[in-house]
């Protein structure tokens, strides 16, 4: 089939591949020309597993362009895959969806579906329909199917190929006929509904996931109080299928393109309609909260950030994706410079969009290793999970740090590891681990100022 893809984002980029891929023609459209000139060189503009390759193994099947007029004129099916960002109040701003459905309503000239996979508030779809159909130029038929999207950023292209499931929200049969006929080839679990029920089903998941991370993280808090290991809680729930494994790593909270923008736009929608979801306020709530509990745990040893050198490891939301998005590091390295701290950072792929929040400066310091990061720093916070952090080295912090004090927020290490070496190892529901008092090391609480360790800092 041919169909068209608008908005070349996380969703929108490896959808078109994927697409692709299961032998479909695909036009790509997006505002952003140098996006598609890069695409047209055949260069991914996201980092996101398999999608370079995929991409070069594609391209032939691919077309890319700004000009909406020319991609629309003979379309017959129609992605809408742009965002729908987080407004001031909390509600999502639908205003590039809207755009995007004038466009298609001006330009098509055959009869189209139009697919929004775009994450929309119930009953946006209802109004996209009307709305097109109100102003479309000729006298075809446009029908709208809400088709939200379930992919993880890191497993985009595994969770759009091998999807969990596949969820058409479908108003008629020719709509119902053309999605089932896109989907065949994917032979992956089809849920139909309406098309608010679809997109009803998009925020429901998203914010259960939401709430059960910060129903983990509370319990995990708990856990550091009454001494119990957070690590065992989840395995020991995990087992029981009506829970279910995945989702109870305890940390400093969820961040990302979608959970915190949908809890709050469905937490509004609720408001709206006078049934107000608490359930959800309170993941909100805990979120926020959470993802400063490193630096509480850091007021343990230092009563204030003024020249401490400060190791971070890991700026991205999550491993695997250069997304910086809501990531809790942009929440945490303000309140640390703020406060007069040296900061050296690093991460494997997220420094470039980094960079364009916080520039390269005599507070901070981007680091191209682990090693450099670490070297002569008195403190380190760890905010993301990658790989390359957990199988670092334990033996090598006290080597490298002047003192050891590590803030894990992502669990990376065992409590095993950081046994019998001179650091102290604080991580989220779990033991403090502290091996400098124990050697007689008292000096790990350090005045305000931090001046001992100048000289070995930034
Ligand atoms: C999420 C959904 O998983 C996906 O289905 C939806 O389409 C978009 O939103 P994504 O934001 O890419 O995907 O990442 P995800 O892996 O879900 O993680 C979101 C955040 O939750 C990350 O910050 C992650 O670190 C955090 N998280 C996840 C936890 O803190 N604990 C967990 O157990 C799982």
């Amino acid at each position: 089939m041919e169909l068209v893809v608008t908005g070349l984002g996380y969703v929108g980029l490896v959808t078109a591949v994927c697409m692709a891929e299961r032998g479909n023609t695909v036009v790509c459209v997006d505002v952003d020309d140098q996006k598609i000139e890069a695409l047209k060189r055949c260069e991914a503009t996201i980092f996101e597993k398999n999608l370079a390759c995929l991409l070069r193994k594609n391209h032939e099947k691919m077309r890319f362009t700004t000009d909406f007029a020319d991609a629309y004129r003979n379309a017959t099916m129609v992605m809408i895959c742009v965002g729908t960002p987080e407004r001031s109040d909390g509600s999502a701003d639908l205003s590039y969806v809207r755009r995007a459905a004038e466009q298609i309503a001006e330009h098509v000239e055959s009869d189209c579906i139009v697919i929004v996979k775009s994450t929309t508030p119930i009953g946006t779809n209802d109004k996209i329909e009307q709305a097109v159909r109100a102003r479309q130029k000729n006298n075809v038929r446009i029908d709208v199917v809400s088709n939200p999207e379930f992919l993880a950023q890191g497993t985009a292209v595994d969770n759009t190929l091998n999807a969990s499931r596949i969820v058409l929200g479908v108003e008629n049969e020719r709509a119902k006929q053309a999605v089932l006929e896109l989907y065949r080839d994917f032979e992956r679990p089809v849920v139909l509904t309406s098309r608010r029920s679809a997109e009803m089903i998009k925020y429901a998941s998203n914010n259960f996931l939401a709430m059960k991370i910060s129903f983990m993280n509370e319990i995990a808090n708990l856990c550091e109080k009454i001494d119990a290991d957070i690590e065992d809680i989840a395995a020991g729930m995990g087992f029981d299928e009506r829970i279910g494994k995945a989702f109870l790593n305890a940390g400093i909270g969820y961040g990302g393109s979608c959970f915190p923008k949908d809890t709050k736009a469905l937490y509004w929608l609720s408001n709206f309609h006078d049934r107000e979801l608490k359930t959800v306020k309170a993941a909100i709530e805990v979120n926020e909260r959470q993802k400063l509990k490193l630096i509480k745990k850091a007021k343990k040893y230092v009563s204030s950030f003024e020249d401490i050198c400060i190791a971070v490891l890991g700026l991205t939301f999550k491993p695997d994706t250069d997304d910086i998005r809501d990531a809790p590091s942009l929440a945490n390295l303000p309140i640390l410079l703020e406060e007069g701290a040296r900061l050296r950072v690093y991460d494997p792929v997220g420094e470039k969009n980094f960079k364009k929040f916080f520039a390269e400066s005599d507070a901070l310091r981007y680091c191209k290793t682990i090693d450099e990061t670490l070297s002569g720093a008195q403190l380190c916070f760890i905010f993301t999970q990658w790989e390359e952090i957990k199988s670092y080295d334990a033996r090598n912090f006290p080597a490298k740090m002047r003192r050891a004090i590590i803030l894990d927020g992502r669990n990376c290490f065992s409590l095993d590891s950081m046994k019998n070496i001179p650091v102290i190892y604080e991580s989220i529901g779990r033991k403090t681990v502290d091996g400098l008092s124990a050697r007689g090391n008292s000096k790990h609480l350090m005045d305000g100022k931090g001046r001992d360790a100048l000289d070995n800092c930034i």
